[in-house]
């Protein structure tokens, strides 16, 4: 991996922030928090995981340039990140006596991204964070936007605000330690963005996912250079996701319901359930006639040939009625009609919000067997 670090800006006036990435990121953390903000004291967020593997190396940054510091380690997973873990998080933050100019520090997937982006909004009416995202899935979509939420029982992100971090910081060092199924899961929302509007970056994924996945040359610094540069673009245009952002969620009606469906738990990961949803979204714009049925069997090819999964597993007795009601729960239903991030082709994602009921009960029983 070569030393270089790349800068990709997210343009929103005086909210802007830069987004790095490149190796050895951590070492020197506390430098590049100075040069954005000063500050004196930093609450660091992690789970138990990412601490026993990278925390070192970050705390190293931090002394380095005399910034003190509490840490505050969550078990690791998706049940983490809720109301009660979120409230006891900012009780013991609490007890520390912050103040405005103090920093939170995320260290972790977008579990402990997330959560931690709601602390900050949530700390002292607002304090700032600086993202150090260790997953695939953080760095290419979650660490970057200002999205934060926790789960309720009643759904999940339903709890959260726009919060933009004051950087990013890419390790690409932090991937070499992540289980190959969790990098899959990631590489799923990084050919994303190939898919929703630049056909030459879905070519170059067919072309290098393998190179992605096992971590050879600079294959995955320019992943996550690319993936990085198209969310800032669309997040520069639509931050709060009254238009294109939406975007963004190509894959994820679809994913929303097998998630549900499996508890939001280890037995699909949420890149896994974008990757069926993908597939989904391509071979419903087929059937509707609104895509070339071999741009559909193209996009259903490359995520097989990645081992990710892009069908539902029949033997769970899926029902078709039952995940098209668990669309209907989903954040993007407006005056209660469904919207789907469907397609005309590679690259051409379109956001559509009149699709006809009847179709989707007839693809969808299709795809569940009943
Ligand atoms: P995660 O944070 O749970 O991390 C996955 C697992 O990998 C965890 O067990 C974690 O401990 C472990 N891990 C993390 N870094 C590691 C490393 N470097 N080496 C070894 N193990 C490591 O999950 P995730 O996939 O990163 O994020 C999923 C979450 O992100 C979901 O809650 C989802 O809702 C959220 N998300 C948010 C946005 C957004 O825009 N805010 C976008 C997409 C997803
Ligand atoms: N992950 C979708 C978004 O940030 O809008």
């Amino acid at each position: 991996m070569s030393a270089a670090v790349d800068t990709v800006r997210v343009a929103l006036d005086q909210r802007s922030y830069d987004v790095r990435i490149g190796a050895h990121l951590l070492e020197t953390a506390g430098t590049a928090i100075l040069a954005v903000r000063p500050a004196k004291r930093v609450f660091v967020v992690t789970d138990s995981t990412v601490a026993a593997l990278h925390l070192a190396r970050l705390e190293a940054g931090l002394d380095a340039v005399g910034l003190r510091r509490e840490v505050f380690v969550q078990p690791p997973g998706e049940t983490s990140k809720d109301w009660a873990h979120l409230g006891t998080l900012l009780d013991a933050i609490l007890a520390h006596r912050p103040e405005r100019g103090d920093i939170l520090l995320a260290l972790g997937g977008g579990v402990i991204g997330d959560m931690t982006g709601v602390a900050a909004a949530l700390l002292l009416r607002g304090v700032d964070f600086v993202q150090c995202p260790t997953t695939l899935l953080a760095q290419v979509d979650s660490s970057v936007g200002g999205k934060t939420a926790v789960n309720t029982r009643h759904g999940k992100n339903l709890v959260g605000a726009f919060h933009q971090p004051r950087l990013v910081l890419c390790d690409l060092g932090t991937l070499d330690t992540l289980p190959p199924r969790e990098l899959r899961a990631g590489y799923a929302e990084t050919v994303k963005y190939g898919l929703i509007d630049d056909p030459a970056f879905f070519a170059w994924c067919e072309a290098n996912a393998a190179a992605v996945l096992a971590g050879t040359g600079d294959a995955r610094r320019t992943a996550v250079r690319a993936a990085v540069a198209a969310k800032a673009r669309i997040v520069a245009a639509d931050e709060r996701e009254s238009g294109v952002r939406a975007l963004l969620n190509l894959g994820h009606t679809f994913g929303h319901a097998l998630e549900a469906e499996t508890g939001f738990g280890p037995d699909l990961l949420h890149g896994e359930a974008v990757a069926i949803g993908m597939r989904q979204a391509f071979d419903f714009s087929a059937k509707l006639g609104l895509c070339a049925a071999p741009d559909a069997a193209r996009v259903a090819a490359h995520l097989d040939a990645t081992g990710l999964p892009t069908r539902l597993d029949t033997q769970r007795g899926f029902a078709a009625q039952t995940l098209i009601d668990h669309m209907g729960h989903d954040k993007k239903v407006r005056d209660g009609k469904l919207t789907f991030i469907l397609a005309r082709g590679i690259g051409k994602a379109f956001v559509a919000s009149d699709v006809d009921g009847a179709a989707l009960h007839g693809f969808m029983t299709a795809e569940a067997g009943r």
